[in-house]
């Protein structure tokens, strides 16, 4: 309860943003490394080799800055690479937002059948067909491949007749032979895809709940910081191991000032400007990462 190293998170660009605001809402006294790999965005359309590859190399980046955790804030990366992380970083506690998502879609649905709208390297994965599955084995899913809408929302495009054309047609599938819905929720299986939430349920209507893994792969890392112990100075949050205690008292020691990184691997400038338009924001500030330049501990 006395840790003040940061917790690290990445994505192939802006989309884990997502998450990190989540994480920013729910651990407000945590440090936090973010890195946004937008130099070679999307990865949602590459050989899972090449996604492994990145993933680890934005890993071994963290684990290299200290993070005590690590959230993969990029539902392609979860689905790919969280295994090969994990064994390259057994010592570091390392979450993917696939399983929180399934959690919050199997929550979520009534009829029991959930559409997935993520990239086309996820679907393939069959990540999110296995883990709905694992939480309701009796849940029917579709799966949707929607890579073409993650160039666009990189680009800054969240409202446009363009948008709504693609995303009417990527769920057209999703309707039965009455024009009606089939499923009755879809889960945003993509981290990229909660800044157009508001396009994809005007598509929808109010018949279909939108579901994503930002909040509870938040709710998830807060346990795990919980139950390993890992909070940093100053918390008083309550945790799940101090079973028996009603929450617990902050620390004696003053708080440390939590510190809230966020790198790009592309330009800088250009992110920081497309942040602050996604999120109408100007806390999101990036700075440029190299990955390949030498580190000095
Ligand atoms: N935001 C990512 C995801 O959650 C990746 C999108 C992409 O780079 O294709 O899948």
């Amino acid at each position: 309860m006395n840790d003040p190293r940061p917790i690290g998170l990445f994505d192939s660009g802006v989309g884990g943003l997502t998450v990190l605001r989540e994480v920013w809402r729910r651990l407000p006294g945590e440090s936090t490394i973010y890195v946004g790999d937008s130099a070679r965005t999307p990865y949602g359309t590459r050989p899972e080799s090449e996604v492994i590859a990145f993933s680890e190399e934005i890993a071994d980046y963290l684990v290299a800055r200290g993070a005590k955790a690590i959230v993969i804030a990029c539902n392609t990366a979860s689905a790919v690479a969280l295994q090969a992380l994990r064994r390259r970083h057994p010592t570091v506690p390392i979450l993917g937002v696939v399983r929180p998502g399934a959690t919050a879609a199997a929550l979520a649905t009534r009829t029991g059948h959930i559409g997935v709208l993520a990239t086309k390297a996820t679907v393939q994965s069959g990540a999110y067909f296995a883990a709905i599955k694992e939480e309701s084995p009796a849940a029917v899913i579709e799966e949707r491949a929607a890579s073409e809408l993650v160039p666009l929302i990189e680009s800054g495009e969240l409202d446009s007749p363009r948008l709504d054309a693609a995303i009417a047609d990527l769920l057209a599938p999703l309707r039965s032979s009455s024009g009606g819905w089939r499923i009755d929720t879809l889960l945003l299986g993509c981290t990229h895809f909660p800044l157009i939430r508001a396009a994809i349920a005007r598509g929808l209507g109010e018949s279909v709940a939108v579901v994503d893994a930002a909040a509870a792969a938040a709710a998830g890392l807060a346990d795990l910081v919980a139950v390993n112990r890992l909070d940093a100075p100053g918390s008083t949050r309550g945790t799940a191991a101090d079973a028996g205690r009603l929450g617990h008292e902050a620390p004696a020691h003053v708080a440390v000032t939590p510190t809230r990184e966020i790198f790009t691997t592309g330009d800088a400038a250009a992110v920081t400007a497309l942040a602050a338009r996604l999120f109408r924001s100007d806390e999101l500030v990036a700075e440029h990462l190299d990955l390949s330049a030498p580190r000095h501990p």
